[in-house]
């Protein structure tokens, strides 16, 4: 099936501006459609939320719905799973921040040297914390590929958790996450997977992948 760019890009009115956009996380461009509900919105239902008044249940209903088409986007299982925030960045150092709470001196986790810095400094910065070690996985300077015998050989220290990227912002590289997951899991680690610059790509199915964590900068799972 082939897509009519000409129809999508017209869905873009920041488009129309002399520029070139490259990148898909925070500062995504958005689409009319989104633009024109998030407007209607902030004029019709913005009120706080889980109150008992008519502005109040209206706001959360329109929320409810939200996560509704987020869990659909992904196929979560509930639309319980779906977390929305600032960015992907400020989602990652709030969940590192929780995360590490479980974990204890001499602990170790897996970073990658592919990955992009929202899903290295937040860990860093919970494992300098918590005196936990960091085992890193490099790549392939040839092919861009993530070295897959280093993660198997770090995941054999039973690791706390495994961040990797879903691919990569540098060089495009298409890592094999749910390979990944997999081995994470045999090792008994969680696994967060940055699908920024996946998600506007590909289809991602977050059961199939039995991600843990999945993280993008529109869309948050
Ligand atoms: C692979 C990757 N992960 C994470 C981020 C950070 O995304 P956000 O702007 O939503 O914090 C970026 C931003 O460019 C990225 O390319």
């Amino acid at each position: 099936m082939s897509l009519n760019l000409d129809v999508i890009r017209q869905q873009f009115p920041s488009l129309n501006r002399n520029a070139i956009f490259f990148d898909n996380p925070g500062g995504t461009q958005i689409a009319k459609q989104s633009i024109d509900r998030i407007t209607k919105y902030l004029i019709e239902n913005n009120a706080n939320h889980g109150g008992a008044f008519a502005t109040s249940m209206a706001s959360d209903e329109v929320l409810h719905e939200a996560h509704n088409a987020m869990a659909d986007f992904y196929n979560a299982p509930s639309a319980d799973e779906i977390v929305f925030g600032n960015n992907m960045t400020t989602l990652t150092l709030h969940i590192s921040r929780s995360l590490s709470r479980e974990w204890n001196e001499g602990d170790e986790i897996v970073l990658t040297r592919l990955d992009h810095d929202a899903n290295v400094t937040p860990w860093v910065l919970a494992a300098q914390d918590k005196g936990v070690k960091i085992n890193w996985v490099d790549f392939d300077v040839e092919d861009g590929t993530l070295n897959l015998d280093a993660m198997q050989k770090a995941l054999e220290r039973k690791p706390k958790l495994v961040a990797v990227g879903y691919a990569s912002n540098s060089l495009g590289t298409l890592n094999p996450v749910e390979k990944i997951i997999q081995m994470a899991h045999d090792a008994g680690s969680l696994v967060y997977v940055d699908a920024v610059q996946y998600a506007v790509h590909g289809a991602i199915d977050v059961q199939k992948l039995n991600a843990d964590f999945l993280v993008s900068s529109s869309y948050k799972y």
